[in-house]
């Protein structure tokens, strides 16, 4: 996919530093060497933070909350449309997030980006469904994305996925499994599922199209794909 450009815009994101992180790819493999640098610590392997990565963050809403209520870890968003990318961003210097990036990227790229089993968790929220057949291969639970994700999830990580589209949903518990995911915490309406209240936390933190979609009383199904 390629990177739209609105005149001005990376300007007004740039002036969002440290949030915005340039040239991600010079952290590759040294991810806790960025984290360190940013929290003003020195990097030991006592004090590793995990780092949870959203793909996808849109207007950033569901990753601003998880970085406020898990400080504990460190978490980085990508995010290919800067309008959206822009919101998230400010969201991120309004309660001035010692623990949170963001990456301007096409999640394509990741692999570039993140070395072997570098990051502890990913989060899939409301991706884009690509209903066409022929265009299966743009969905980001499509074995071609997971293969990409094995590359720097560590073993035993999680893919922590929900979604609206029922159909989408079921294809992504098909590839989990057809390539070597176990599947966890599986639901079809996450929001009355009587066991919502023992899911981690990232079950109940809504995201934008989340909140929206559960407004119009539509379910939200979601699972979690453990790498083994
Ligand atoms: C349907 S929106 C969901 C936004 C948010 N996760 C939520 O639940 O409210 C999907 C987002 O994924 C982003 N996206 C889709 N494909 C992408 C890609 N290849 N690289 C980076 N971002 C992508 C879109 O720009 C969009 O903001």
């Amino acid at each position: 996919m390629r990177l739209r450009r609105i005149p001005g815009t990376r300007e007004r994101i740039r002036q969002y530093a440290p949030w915005l992180v340039e040239e991600p790819q010079q952290w590759q493999g040294r991810w806790q060497e960025y984290i360190a640098g940013r929290l003003e610590t020195t990097p030991t392997p006592v004090e590793r933070k995990e780092i949870h990565l959203e793909l996808g963050v849109g207007r950033g809403r569901f990753i601003n909350q998880m970085a406020q209520e898990q400080p504990q870890h460190f978490w980085i968003g990508a995010e290919l449309r800067e309008e959206v990318l822009l919101t998230a961003i400010e969201r991120a210097e309004k309660w001035q997030a010692p623990n949170l990036a963001f990456l301007w990227i096409d999640i394509e790229t990741t692999t570039d980006i993140f070395a072997h089993g570098e990051v502890d968790a990913i989060y899939l929220n409301f991706s884009d469904p690509w209903p066409k057949d022929r265009h299966a291969k743009r969905r980001l639970t499509h074995r071609r994305f997971l293969d990409r994700y094995r590359q720097y999830l560590k073993p035993g990580g999680k893919i922590h996925f929900k979604t609206d589209n029922r159909d989408l949903f079921d294809f992504s518990l098909e590839e989990f499994k057809e390539n070597g995911f176990s599947l966890e915490a599986v639901t079809f309406d996450l929001h009355k599922d009587p066991n919502l209240s023992s899911y981690d936390l990232s079950a109940r933190v809504m995201t934008e199209y989340e909140n929206r979609f559960s407004q119009k009383g539509q379910p939200i199904h979601r699972c979690i794909a453990v790498l083994p």
